[in-house]
C-alpha cells in the first residue's frame, strides 16, 4: 500500500505565495494543499521585526496544530528572512523558506550589476546582507526596498486600476548604469512581484532577467517529500485567510490551478 498523500501548507501575508503554490501543485498534484494568506496582517513589509516574528510563530503554531502538515512552505521573503530559524527550532515539521535568490542571480549576471527588489523590510535584514556577502561572487549588488509594490500587485489582482507610473516608480531604482555597463539581472525578492511579470517586463527601461525563485522552491519541496507516486489520485487545495475575506473570483480561476474551494477563516 502506498503512503498517504502529504499535506503541504503554503503560507504568505497575502496572494504572493500563490506564485510559489502554482509551481508546486503540478509537481505534487496528489497532495492536500492548504494555502494560508495572513491578509489581516498584510503588508508584512510594514511590520516591525518583533511584531512580525511573534505573529508568524503564533499563527503557524495554530495552523500546524489544526492541519498537521507534512511540510510547510513559507512563501514570503519578508517572513522567511526573519523567522525561519525560530520556526525550525520551535516546530518539528520541515520548513521550506523563500529567501532572495542572490546566488543564482550573481552566477548568471554578465555585467556583474545585480539588483535585489524586495520589501523595505527584506532588504534591510541582516539575513539578506549575509547572502550578498556569502554569495555575491564579486557582483555589485544594489538593494531596492519597495514600499508599495506588493500592495499594488494585490490591488491589480482584485481588478482595481493601477497606474503604470506607480509600478515604474517602484522598480526604476533597480536599473543602474555604471562604467558603460547596465544592470542585467533583478532578483524578485518578494513573492508578490512575479504576479506583475507582464508589467515588470513592459516597464523596464531595458531588458533584464527577473529571477523568480518559485520553480526552485517547488523542486525543493519534491526533494524533501519525494515525487508523486505513480497512480496517485489528485489531491485538493483549500484556501484560508486570517480575515475571512475571499479574493476576487477571477483571480482564483487564473492562479489556483485546481480544486480551489471558497476560502474559510484560519
Ligand atoms: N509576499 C511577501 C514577500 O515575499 C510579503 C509582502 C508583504 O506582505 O509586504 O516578502
Amino acid at each position: 500500500m502506498s503512503a498517504p498523500a502529504p499535506t503541504i501548507l503554503v503560507f504568505d501575508s497575502g496572494l504572493g505565495g500563490l506564485t510559489v503554490f502554482r509551481e508546486t501543485v503540478p509537481l505534487r498534484p496528489d497532495a492536500r494543499f492548504v494555502y494560508v494568506a495572513d491578509d489581516a496582517g498584510f503588508p508584512y513589509g510594514r511590520l516591525s521585526e518583533a511584531e512580525l516574528s511573534e505573529r508568524v510563530v503564533s499563527i503557524l503554531g495554530a495552523l500546524i496544530g489544526t492541519h498537521s502538515p507534512d511540510l510547510v512552505v513559507i512563501a514570503c521573503n519578508t517572513a522567511s528572512t526573519l523567522v525561519l530559524s525560530r520556526l525550525r527550532e520551535r516546530f518539528a515539521v520541515p520548513f521550506v523558506g523563500t529567501v532572495p535568490a542572490i546566488k543564482p542571480a550573481c552566477a548568471a549576471s554578465q555585467t556583474r550589476l545585480v539588483s535585489v527588489l524586495g520589501t523595505e523590510a527584506t532588504v534591510a535584514r541582516e539575513y539578506t546582507r549575509k547572502l550578498i556577502a556569502d554569495f555575491g561572487q564579486g557582483c555589485d549588488v544594489t538593494l531596492v526596498g519597495s514600499r508599495r509594490l506588493a500592495v499594488l500587485a494585490e490591488a491589480l489582482l482584485r481588478g482595481e486600476a493601477v497606474d503604470d507610473a506607480d509600478i515604474a516608480d517602484e522598480i526604476l531604482p533597480c536599473f543602474i548604469e555604471r562604467g558603460g555597463l547596465r544592470t542585467d539581472t533583478v532578483v524578485l525578492a518578494c513573492t508578490h512581484y512575479p504576479l506583475l511579470n507582464g508589467q515588470l517586463t513592459r516597464l523596464a527601461p531595458w531588458p533584464v532577467t527577473f529571477v523568480d525563485p518559485a520553480p526552485a522552491i517547488a523542486r525543493r519541496v519534491v526533494d524533501l517529500l519525494g515525487p508523486r507516486p505513480e497512480g496517485a489520485a489528485d489531491g485538493s487545495s483549500d484556501f484560508l485567510t486570517t480575515s475571512g475575506q475571499s479574493p476576487h473570483p477571477a483571480l482564483a480561476e487564473g492562479l489556483i490551478p485546481f480544486g480551489f474551494r471558497q476560502p474559510s477563516r484560519v
